[in-house]
């Protein structure tokens, strides 16, 4: 049996004794928050000034505007390496080059980590990497958002293999979160190498313009191999990933805009896949008409005019956060919302290339739509298609296997699915820009629509060809068959006395339709058929 023993103090020597153990606790209380300071400078004031002095804002800086005031928490700020090779053994800083922690961005919990380039350029070592996953596990376990800043020369090169290991634990989290909760990546400095697979794998990529670039191998490795000439930027900074490759969805002037822009994309976000779209509180004036989308469809079916004029016309007033702005502008996608309700748009443009679907719209609506899909956003389409682009390069390129992504994606989304067709929906595009026979909920044509096989001149060129050819006038009698075949196929009615078009319905009748509808599909169930995962054509 253990014995207990019990000293009684008299009540001056307590308070003695309490005087001690406060002066015990203040000096080591002075000696943490010294340790605290000590990591709060990264790899100190100097190379603070210097990354500073080249625009950019220090890691902590950084979660400081991103975050609620307050509300960060930080987690490992006195993790070191444990490396021995190169003399690292004498240089250490607590934290080891990467802040991470959870705090909340508009009340709403999410994951952060955020390198700090002051500590040996924000190379990743294996404890940097550990922290890195430690936010990752916490983040799935508790179903919240991962935001990633990213600032750093790659793997520690002191650390080897090490390094690699770190990367791929990374890259393997990034994968298995994808779907789980939304993954973010911000672009504020170098990004290269293998380093760039960790924000690819996410699912929002934004970069800051002239001080951020990401590559695989950088302009030194590019002139060996390739013999071409080009800068940091040119390979890889902002204005190239946003316009050429489509690898980041915004392109942002500065880290400030890059911050807002997260902050704005997470507010149509739910927290994790089981978690509703989220909305705001919205109230009626009881008038939903929107006269003014009466006139935006141009007589001539050959004059383009601007989707995002559709797409403002009927959603909630200055809510279309566009994704992708730059890059393939014959497709327009992003999130709006309506009737206070959180949506993901797809909307051919006819302002550019027609709004004809190529190889890289058909990958950027394909992204997007199974991004809306993994997270419960309702998807709303709209559709002014011609076909798809024909020629050499698309087909060499591959245009079969990516227009194919985009009908895989429409098919095995079960989300709210609406389309609204304002002018024409021709060919195969019909079919893949979500029509009814993909799984589409509902479908309204305007009375502007053209729902056919292809455009009246090419398909009266085709079916009386024999009866042009043999025409005293081949000229009219082209006219004449292109009449006859606009008047019975360049409408919606064909389509609607189908039921493939469920209504047609006045333009200024559109956003009102379309709250209703997507009110009676708020509690929509579809599963697809048990599958490990299905086997999209990448
Ligand atoms: C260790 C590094 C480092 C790295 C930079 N530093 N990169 N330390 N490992 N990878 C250190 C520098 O020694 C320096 O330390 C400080 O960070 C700042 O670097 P500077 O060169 O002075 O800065 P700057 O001129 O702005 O140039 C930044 C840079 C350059 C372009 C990133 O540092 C650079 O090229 N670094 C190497 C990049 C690289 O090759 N990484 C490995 C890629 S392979 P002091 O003490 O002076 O402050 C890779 C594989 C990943 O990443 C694979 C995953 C699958």
């Amino acid at each position: 049996m253990a014995t207990h023993y019990f000293i009684i103090l008299t009540k001056s020597k307590q308070r003695k004794y309490n005087r001690h153990i406060l002066y015990r606790m203040k000096n080591k209380i002075k000696e943490l928050e010294a340790k605290i300071a000590e990591a709060q400078l990264g790899g100190g004031q100097k190379r603070i000034d210097s990354q500073h002095k080249k625009g950019k804002l220090t890691a902590r800086e950084r979660i400081h505007f991103l975050m609620d005031e307050g509300s960060f928490e930080e987690i490992g700020m006195m993790v070191t390496h444990r490396s021995t090779q190169f003399g690292l053994e004498r240089e250490k800083y607590l934290g080891d080059g990467v802040v991470t922690g959870y705090g909340t961005i508009n009340g709403r919990m999410v994951y952060v980590f955020s390198q700090d380039f002051t500590v040996f350029g924000g190379s990743l070592s294996e404890t940097f990497a550990e922290k890195i996953c430690k936010v990752m596990d916490l983040a799935m376990k508790n179903g919240a958002p991962v935001i990633g800043l990213n600032d750093s020369g790659g793997a520690r090169i002191q650390e080897g293999v090490v390094s690699l290991g770190g990367y791929a634990d990374i890259f393997y989290r990034n994968t298995l979160a994808s779907g789980v909760v939304p993954q973010l990546s911000a672009i504020m400095g170098p990004c290269a190498g293998g380093a760039v697979y960790s924000p690819a794998i996410t699912d929002f990529i934004m970069m800051v313009e002239n001080t951020s670039y990401m590559f695989v191998t950088g302009p030194n490795v590019v002139k060996t191999v390739t013999h071409e000439e080009v800068t940091s930027e040119e390979l890889g900074g902002a204005s190239t990933h946003s316009t050429k490759s489509g690898v980041t969805h915004f392109s942002c002037a500065n880290e400030i805009e890059c911050i807002n822009n997260i902050k704005a994309l997470l507010s149509y976000m739910p927290q994790n896949c089981e978690d509703s779209a989220p909305s705001v509180p919205y109230e009626s004036n009881g008038n939903e008409k929107r006269p003014g989308l009466n006139a935006l469809i141009p007589e001539n079916p050959n004059q383009p005019y601007d989707m995002r004029d559709v797409i403002n016309g009927v959603i909630d007033t200055d809510t279309f956060l566009e994704v992708h702005k730059n890059f393939a502008e014959n497709i327009v996608v992003g999130f709006a919302r309506l009737a206070g309700k959180s949506i993901g748009i797809v909307a051919n443009q006819p302002a550019f290339l027609a709004g004809v679907l190529d190889i890289n719209s058909s990958t950027k609506a394909a992204r997007f739509v199974r991004f809306c899909d993994s997270f419960n956003i309702p998807l709303l389409v709209f559709e002014d298609v011609p076909g798809f682009l024909p020629g050499t390069d698309q087909e060499w390129h591959g245009i079969i296997t990516n227009g194919a992504k985009l009908l895989y994606a429409f098919c095995e989304a079960t989300v709210p699915r609406v389309t609204v067709i304002t002018r024409k929906a021709y060919g195969g595009a019909y079919d893949v820009m979500n029509s009814k026979h993909i799984g589409a909920d509902m479908n309204y044509a305007w009375p502007s629509a053209e729902i056919a096989v292809m455009g009246a001149k090419g398909a009266a060129e085709i079916i009386f060809k024999a009866e042009i050819a043999e025409a005293k006038d081949p000229v009219a009698k082209l006219a004449e068959k292109e009449k006859e075949y606009i008047e019975h196929f360049a409408n919606p009615y064909r389509a609607a006395e189908r039921g493939y078009v469920d209504e047609v319905i006045k333009p200024e009748d559109t956003r009102e339709k379309l709250i209703k509808a997507f009110g009676m599909l708020k509690n929509k169930v579809a599963k697809l058929p048990k599958k490990k995962h299905g086997n999209i054509p990448l």
